[in-house]
């Protein structure tokens, strides 16, 4: 059984969908804990509701950095987990804290890495002419948005698309591919091999 912590900083839709999957395809796994760096994120309200423990690290109230990244490191490593899943946190994870936790920490970005890292990626798809947008799940290395990629999902970018529909339509997508690459990483079904993510064979695999 897989002990999984998410971090989250608000909404916390992705955080929904993955305590979903978790009980209706019953994986091996149980969300240990949802850590937030802010005390009004909505997703933590969900989490109680589902008897999942909660804790916050305010950000705010650490002087730097690295007294922020060491505090979320204690509380995560309190629950021993074996996957580490950042769920819209929006706070950016220093090179020590990456490095205690190396291999099982995982992201959703909401753009087709590696174009686009950092913020706005919706705003900056749209008035680049994309024709197609999306959303990764990738492991989490020392570089912001840059780790090895494990799943993506593709949308059209319509004509009259709005940075909000079309953040609704990767949202929508987000929602299936993260499940799907999380059950991966819960029966350890990810290998990497040069450089590039591969899935095991028999994993289901959804083109999307
Ligand atoms: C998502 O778009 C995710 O890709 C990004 O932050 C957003 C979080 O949304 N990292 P939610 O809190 O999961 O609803």
């Amino acid at each position: 059984m897989k002990s999984i912590v998410i971090l989250i900083s608000g909404r916390g839709s992705n955080l929904r969908s993955l305590v979903q999957a978790c009980a209706a395809q019953a994986w091996p796994a149980r969300i240990a804990a949802v850590v937030s760096n802010r005390p009004d994120a909505a997703g933590l309200e969900f989490a109680r509701e589902c008897g999942i423990a909660t804790r916050i690290v305010n950000h705010r109230e650490f002087a730097t950095r690295e007294a922020f990244d060491a505090a979320l490191a204690e509380t995560i490593a309190s629950y021993a987990p074996d996957i580490l899943a950042l769920a819209g946190f929006m706070r950016i994870l220093g090179a020590d804290f990456v490095r205690r936790f190396a291999g099982r920490i995982v992201n959703i970005h909401p753009s087709l890495l590696p174009a686009f890292t950092g913020l706005h990626t919706h705003q900056r798809a749209l008035q680049a002419g994309c024709k197609v947008a999306g959303a990764t799940v990738h492991f989490v290395t020392h570089e912001v948005d840059h780790g090895p990629i494990i799943a993506q999902a593709v949308v059209p970018v319509l004509p009259d698309d709005t940075e909000e529909t079309l953040a609704q339509r990767v949202l929508a997508r987000e929602h299936l591919i993260y499940p799907m690459a999380l059950a991966w990483l819960v029966r350890d079904a990810l290998y990497i091999e040069n450089g590039s993510v591969r899935v095991a064979t028999g994993e289901a695999q959804w083109l999307l």
